[in-house]
């Protein structure tokens, strides 16, 4: 069953090359995901197609309208039902492997790109299921942190990956960091690939690995073992 996200945007344009190249590219050309940009000013009325309007209370910054942004999404909800609608903004929850994981097991979403200082609150209430952020700083808008969210799903959909079982051994996908990997030559600059990795014993190199990935997340990422 493919995967469609409907991002609603001001800036569609940010949205097409990293969707269209590589695993991306691939995971549309085989109907496995389908992503739809929605030009959120094809929804807005006057002559300017302003999205935006200055913020009760004051203060500098402007928030993007309700009007606009509703009717985008009734539109999309008169077309189909979504299992989320999902609003990224720095004071969502972070975004992580779990996250997307759950996000790649649904049929339909919607991603809001905010711009400026974000959108009306009542937006939120009345239609958002999800506010996610992608990390601890602040974009000029959420269509980077969309693309990010498309990505991290998309590799994750059955038959995207042409080896099904590397996106199981990647870094966070059983809460470790991966291990250190290596490819020809066995010999670099003097430095040897362990020679674990060369003797062909898989059992010995699995231990080796599930090691290494211990080793390497107690150092860098301890938060990761804490979390259980
Ligand atoms: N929009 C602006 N900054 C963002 C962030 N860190 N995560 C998600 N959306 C954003």
């Amino acid at each position: 069953m493919a995967l469609r996200i409907d991002i609603i945007t001001v800036l569609p344009e940010l949205l097409e090359s990293p969707l269209s190249h590589s695993i991306m590219q691939r995971a549309r050309d085989k109907n496995l995901l389908h992503v739809e940009t929605h030009q959120l000013r094809d929804y807005a009325l006057g002559e300017r197609r302003q999205v935006d309007d200055y913020q009760y209370g004051g203060g500098a910054g402007m928030v993007m309208t309700c009007e606009p942004l509703a009717e985008c999404i009734d539109h999309l909800q008169s077309q189909r039902d979504y299992d989320e609608i999902i609003y990224v903004t720095p004071d969502g929850n972070r975004f992580d492997q779990k996250i997307a994981n759950r996000f790649s097991l649904t049929q339909n979403l919607i991603i809001i790109c905010g711009h400026y200082k974000g959108i009306d609150e009542r937006i939120r209430q009345t239609y958002v299921t999800q506010e996610i952020s992608i990390g601890d700083y602040v974009l000029s808008g959420g269509e980077l942190a969309a693309a990010v969210i498309v990505d991290a799903v998309g590799r994750l959909l059955p038959g995207v990956l042409g080896d099904s079982t590397s996106a199981l051994t990647d870094s966070h996908q059983d809460g470790l960091l991966a291990p250190p990997v290596y490819t020809r030559p066995a010999v670099w600059r003097d430095q040897e690939v362990p020679a674990v990795l060369q003797s062909g014993n898989f059992k010995l190199i699995e231990e080796w690995r599930t090691k290494q990935a211990l080793k390497r997340t107690q150092e860098r990422r301890p938060d990761l073992l804490e979390d259980g």
